[in-house]
Formats: C-alpha cells, structure tokens, sequence
C-alpha cells in the first residue's frame, strides 16, 4: 500500500450493466484494496438533469448497494453521500472566486450543447443551467476536499480532473500551496466488453445485459446476442464472438481454453454457446446479486453504512475548509 489518496464519485444514474461491472467496477473495488479511498454518490452532480428527488434517492441506494454488494472493501473506503457533506457546498463556493469562466466554456459536455443550439439556430445556451455550467467546480471541489492524489475515472470525465488540477493551481498561485495536484487514471479501454450487438456495451447503444436482473431476464438477454449465421456443425472463431468475449470476463483461464476448444472444434450450436455463457455469468453473480437484493430491501443498513462513511469524510473536509477560509478570508 502507497499512502495516495484515491477519490471517486459515481453519479446516480441508474441500472448497472456487466460491461460497467467488469470495465469500471472491479478495477475500482481492486485498487481500493490498498489504498486509502473515499468514494461516494454524487447526487448533487444528478440535479442539473434529475429533477424527481425519489428517483435520486433511489439511484444512490442503488449504486451503494452495488458498490458493497460486489465487496467493495469498507475498512479502507470511506463511501458516502456527496450530498451530506455540507463542506462540498462551501468549497464550490470558495473556489467559484479563483476558476475562470473562459475555463467553463471550454468544458466538453458544454461545449457539445453549445454546438447542438447552433446548428439547431437557437440560442447558444439553451437549455443550460448553471448547475451544469458549473459542474466542473463542484467537481474540483470534490477531489480537492479530500486530498486526492489519484482520481480513477472513465475517458469522459479526464477534462473534468484536469480543470481539477488547474483550479487547483490557480487557488495555490494567489493563496500559497494549499491544495495537492489530483491526477486521473482513466479507465482501460480495451477492458470494455462488447454488448449484444457487438458494439461496445453501453447504454447508449441500448445493448446492455443488466448486472443484476433476476436469472430468467438475464437468460432472456443473453439468447438475444447477435451472432452470425453459422451452422452448429461448422468450426467457429472465438476471437471473433461476442459470446465468447463476455464469457472470458468471468471465466477462469482452465474453462476459457475449454470454450475456447468448443468453438474452434465445431459441433457447439451458438444457443448452446449462450446457454454456457448464462450459467457462467448467473452462477459467477448468484452471491452478489443475493446481498444486492438484500441491501435494497434493507435500505437502513445503507443509510447506516453512508452515516458512518459521511463522519469520517466530514473530519477530513472539515480541515481543508478550516484552510480555506484562513488563506480566503483570514478566519
Ligand atoms: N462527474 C462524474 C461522472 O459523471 C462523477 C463525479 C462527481 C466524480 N464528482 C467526482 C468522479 C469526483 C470523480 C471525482 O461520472
């Protein structure tokens, strides 16, 4: 264990599916096994678009759940709600007064908006509110608030570190050295796994398989994978199949050679393939699915959980602003 500090935050957007499980999740859940880690749910970064208070509450509970129920080690992870740190709104404030706007207008998620309401020939802020103009501030104020020196994240958020590390920067030149210089770790890309129609699995290609549908529906998924149109006598290449890849994220390297064999000899039909591949991935997921399913009908174990994770994140947060507001205002 090296004593870097690891932060992340996942917002509460929803369903979970494998490919979030095996690309992100894991990883995550790995690299917090030794290392000192705050993770938590970014409901405040939810309200620029989520405007139902009960569909939040019940995205939160269902990404703490999954965090814990896929083991998730909570001795060296401090998991809580980012919005019951109140110190977070008081750094966004803080650091509103150092972070350039030109900064903001160069965020790429606005910057997408903006060219969407040009060519549309309406105005250029359209449908932006200042919750999401800003986003990148509270961002900071996140990975800032606790120390971090390392922030794992998916391609789409490294700009969202980087402002991180300059805002960081501009505070430190007009205030002295206060802040440390996060640095993201992005996600691997060629640990994605495909979805169902080969593409890569996400929700914005509507080919997901759910990380923790009940059996039947994952089964129903599953048989729904494209594949082309050989025979079941015909040798396959597995290099080549969606079904093979997926079960390759969940399979142990003695199995794999053995689908491995299957496909190649021939004589494997690809619904038996994808029935192979359903028991895998339903028997590899039975234990945390069950402990999920716990957990969402046991909603005070959670709360109880983000309580205890929120007082030790508070006495960290607390410290930075008590600097802050010194080097800020002289308090
Ligand atoms: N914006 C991130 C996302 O949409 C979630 C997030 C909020 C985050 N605060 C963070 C990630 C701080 C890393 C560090 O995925």
């Amino acid at each position: 264990m090296d004593d870097k500090i690891i932060l992340t935050g996942i917002k509460p957007t929803g369903t979970p599916h494998i490919g979030n499980y095996i690309g992100a999740l894991l990883p995550l859940i790995k690299m917090s096994e030794n290392h000192k880690t705050f993770m938590f749910i970014a409901d405040l970064h939810a309200l620029n678009a989520m405007h139902d208070a009960k569909e939040i509450r019940q995205h939160t509970y269902e990404e703490a759940a999954l965090m814990i129920a896929c083991g998730l080690n909570l001795e060296n992870t401090v998991l809580f709600r980012q919005s019951d740190i109140d110190e977070v709104y008081k750094l966004t404030e803080f650091l509103m007064n150092v972070t350039p706007k030109g900064l903001m207008n160069r965020a790429h998620s606005y910057k997408a908006i903006v060219e969407k309401n040009t060519e549309a020939g309406i105005d250029i802020d359209s449908g932006v509110n200042m919750g999401l103009y800003t986003y990148p501030v509270l961002m900071a104020a996140d990975i800032l608030l606790y120390n971090s020196d390392i922030v794992p994240v998916g391609k789409d958020q490294k700009q969202h570190v980087e402002f991180a590390r300059d805002i960081a920067g501009y505070f430190n030149n007009i205030y002295g050295e206060t802040f440390k210089l996060p640095e993201p770790i992005i996600g691997e890309d060629t640990g994605y796994l495909p979805g169902l129609d080969g593409r890569k699995m996400s929700k914005s290609y509507d080919n997901t398989i759910p990380l923790f549908a009940p059996s039947n529906e994952l089964k129903k998924k599953i048989m729904r994978i494209i594949t082309d149109s050989k025979t079941p006598e015909e040798p396959k290449n597995p290099d080549e199949s969606t079904i093979f890849q997926i079960y390759k994220a969940f399979a142990t390297p003695d199995e794999i050679a053995g689908f491995r064999k299957m496909f190649l000899d021939g004589g494997m039909g690809y619904g038996t393939a994808k029935t192979i591949l359903f028991e895998k991935i339903d028997s590899a997921l039975a234990e945390k699915r069950a402990k999920y399913e716990y957990l969402m009908s046991h909603t005070d174990e959670i709360d109880a959980i983000l309580e205890a994770g929120a007082q030790k994140a508070r006495m960290v947060a607390a410290k930075t602003i008590a600097k802050v507001k010194k080097k800020m205002l002289g308090l």
